[in-house]
């Protein structure tokens, strides 16, 4: 196994050991329960990782689908859904491909919108995200949308400091953790950077040390309500921090866990 395998089987494993909240999940059940009459829901979800939410929505008698582009996520996903009758995935880049169409409901989740790899300026990313989830809805369909709002970007991202996001051991036996140096956001181009890297020891106690960078564009609360907008996706819903307050309008604490339910015209 070569070490590009090797660090992205770890960190799809760890990803999964650090992110298994269930609340995000059971909120997104509860507002489909609320939202749509109640019957199953023709469900797809872009990029689905490891199948931490497309596969308890198969479980509780939607028809999902779900994709990923990066293939040990979505071996994860594989595993998971095994015995569960109603869902598919397939592999795809989110910013090139067909999603399919005559969804009725389009998930967008795990903070996905500010977690986007692609060839693409990030935010034509985003707005290609966006542009797709509404195609791939029937008309009257809804996209669930599910990010990280952030009010100062500079206050939440100006930080310079050690620190480790990520640690743990896989079943491969590769353990280690994520480590890094800070980040820095630019005002005029929303754009937040940031260093750092991976140390993995392999079962066989190899070391290596992987060097990170990682990129995003912090999209302000109007950028995103106007994204929706031209994408033809009416807000209806709104919800801050899983609760069932609305996402204040305009947005004045530093970051908020926004959910939005937007209907396609
Ligand atoms: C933060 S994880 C969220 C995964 C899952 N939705 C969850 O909440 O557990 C982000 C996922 O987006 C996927 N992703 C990022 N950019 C993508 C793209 N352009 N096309 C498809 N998937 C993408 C990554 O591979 C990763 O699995």
């Amino acid at each position: 196994m070569n070490r590009d395998f090797i660090a992205k089987h770890w960190y799809a494993s760890v990803y999964e050991q650090f992110e298994n909240q269930t609340y995000d999940v059971e909120f997104l059940l509860n507002v489909l329960k609320e939202q749509t009459d109640g019957a199953p829901q023709n469900i797809l979800e872009a990029a689905c990782g490891g199948g931490r939410i497309c596969v308890p929505l198969a479980e509780a008698g939607h028809y999902v689908t779900g994709f990923d582009a990066d293939e040990h996520m979505l071996l994860r996903c594989y595993r998971r859904m095994k015995g569960v009758k109603n869902i598919r995935c397939f592999s795809a880049d989110a910013t090139n491909s067909d999603w399919g169409t005559g969804f009725d409901v389009v998930v967008m989740a795990g903070n996905i919108l500010i977690n986007i790899e692609s060839e693409l300026d990030y935010a034509a990313a985003q707005v290609t995200f966006i542009k797709n989830a509404a195609k791939a809805l029937r008309t009257s369909g809804h996209l669930y949308l599910d990010f990280d709002l952030h009010c100062d970007p500079a206050a939440f991202f100006n930080r310079l400091c050690e620190s480790s996001y990520f640690s743990g051991t896989d079943d491969l036996g590769t353990s280690g953790r994520t480590v890094s140096y800070g980040s820095v956001y630019d005002p005029v181009t929303q754009i937040c950077s940031g260093v750092s890297h991976w140390e993995l020891t392999t079962n066989n106690g190899e070391q290596f040390i992987l060097p990170t960078r990682w990129y995003k564009h912090i999209p302000t609360q109007t950028q995103v309500y106007d994204w929706l907008k031209d994408a033809g996706l009416t807000i209806e819903r709104t919800y801050v921090n899983y609760s069932d307050e609305p996402i204040p309008e305009p947005i004045t604490e530093s970051t908020h866990r926004a959910t939005i339910w937007a209907r396609k015209e």
